[in-house]
């Protein structure tokens, strides 16, 4: 017997049968449940898509329950030990783990794509002296759609895998110098001899030597910390890349979408929040006073808490397993006993325990990026280069999903019922 959900109308005395599919109904079935002849059909309300299944993908598996996050099936925890950034990008993108000649041709595609035009630099250098780096960088990714115009064939196979390779390969030189401009020191080019995360630290950090030479446990934790970042299904800014590429708006475009979604501090904006969070707090002493803030509904505990997330985030340990190897290179970052006292006493209270809030990913990537030396500014951005990836891959299998089309709501409408026109004079108050 097929799966079908049996719903009575008590309205109409009318019985329905809703096939059930993978777990879901199809919302578009309920419309056949009327109340009148005029009436469009029963709809559902879900504001903040708290249960509605947007697409079907095949590239990022949660279960929130059991803090399980796989890329294509390959649990994250092995990729984060075994594959480096760059691997898991193309695995992400292409479906299958690359051969070593794939491997060998993609790193080689993403090494020669790093450089920038020299008239997007101008762009860049347009900018403010303190602009934020994440505006500055998603105005940039924007206007590389003025720059690539052949971005705009979608459905061409070729010109889409020319802008993936731009993408992957130049989000790390636009971010460093959206750094560099910020703090007033001149860009450096890109090095071509160099890993994807080393040359990302060459762009960022070297001064007047010849070679930067690349600290391997800082170029390794980073690589991590982007395998971690890379996708995450639908959150909100993937969301907003489905949603700006349903109007068949180019890569670019679409990506500068996603980028201002990433922007906001509840979501990759919070590794920034939390820095600012525990700079606030300054002292273990202070944080059970803090708790009780946040308890009395002051405020949130940043780098806790995830909409999916119902337990410890696993992307949060492996985490802390890498700040562990970068602190030992930088020394301890100060705010970590702030942190850990306050993860401490979160995990025993009731407040959070009866809302399953645990740490998530932000909660000490912030901690190693700024151990790194990397301002609290640049947190985004250092979350939107692996993020890359993912958009990409979710931008495509949107694109090339037949059932999709272009995105649109629907809404209910709570405003004014139709009224005529008051002329200016004869306006009240
Ligand atoms: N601190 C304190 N209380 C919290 C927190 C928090 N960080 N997060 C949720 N709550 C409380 C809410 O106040 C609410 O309590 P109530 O039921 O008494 O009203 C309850 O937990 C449920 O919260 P919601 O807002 O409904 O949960 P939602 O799933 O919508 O929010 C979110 C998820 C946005 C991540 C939220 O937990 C949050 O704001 N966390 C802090 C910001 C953060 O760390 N964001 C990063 C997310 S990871 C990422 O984007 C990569």
């Amino acid at each position: 017997m097929a799966d079908t959900l049996t719903i009575t109308d008590n309205r109409t005395g009318k019985t329905y049968e809703i096939p059930i599919a993978d777990g879901t109904i199809r919302a578009t079935d309920l419309r056949q449940i009327k109340a009148g002849p005029d009436d469009q059909g029963l709809a559902t309300y879900d504001p903040a898509f708290m249960n509605t299944a947007a697409c079907r993908s095949r590239i990022t598996f949660i279960d929130g329950d059991r803090g399980i996050l796989m890329y294509r099936g390959y649990p994250i925890e092995q990729l984060a030990e075994r594959s480096t950034y760059l691997e898991t990008a193309y695995l992400i993108i292409f479906g299958e783990l690359p051969t070593a000649t794939q491997l060998q041709q993609w790193v080689r595609e993403i090494t020669y794509h790093t450089m920038l035009h020299e008239n997007i630099k101008k762009l860049m250098e347009g900018f403010q002296y303190d602009a934020h780096p994440m505006g500055v960088f998603l105005s940039t990714v924007g206007a590389f759609s003025t720059f690539y115009p052949d971005a705009k064939k979608i459905f061409d196979e070729k010109s889409r895998l020319k802008q993936i390779h731009r993408l992957i390969a130049k989000v790390p030189t636009i971010a460093a110098y959206a750094y560099r401009h910020s703090i007033g020191r001149p860009y450096v080019y890109p090095d071509n001899d160099l890993s994807f995360t080393g040359n990302f630290l060459n762009m960022l950090f070297k001064m007047t030597e010849l070679k930067y030479q690349v600290n391997p446990v800082l170029e390794r934790a980073l690589d991590v910390l982007f395998i971690l970042h890379a996708d995450h299904e639908q959150n909100c800014s993937t969301s907003a890349m489905r949603n700006i590429g349903s109007s068949h708006a180019d890569p670019y475009s679409s990506m500068a979408g996603a980028a201002a979604a990433l922007y906001g501090p509840l979501h990759g904006g919070a590794n920034e929040a939390v820095l600012r969070m525990l700079t606030e707090i300054g002292s273990v002493a202070n944080v059970p006073a803090f708790i009780k803030r946040v308890k009395g509904g002051e405020g949130r505990l940043m780098g806790f808490g995830h909409r999916v997330y119902k337990s410890y985030d696993p992307r949060a340990k492996i985490i802390k397993q890498t700040a562990d190897q970068v602190f030992e290179v930088t020394g301890r970052n100060p705010l970590l006993e702030i942190a850990l006292e306050l993860e401490r006493i979160a995990l025993e209270d009731e407040y959070f325990i009866s809302r399953k809030l645990y740490p998530n990913v932000d909660f000490y990537s912030g901690l190693i990026y700024q151990a790194m030396g990397f301002p609290v500014e640049m947190f985004p951005v250092l979350f939107a280069i692996p993020r890359t990836s993912g958009w990409i891959a979710q931008w495509e299998e949107m694109l090339l999903d037949p059932e999709q089309k272009i995105a649109r709501p629907k809404q209910i409408y709570t405003g004014a019922r139709r009224r005529d026109y008051v002329p200016l004079p004869d306006r009240q108050g």
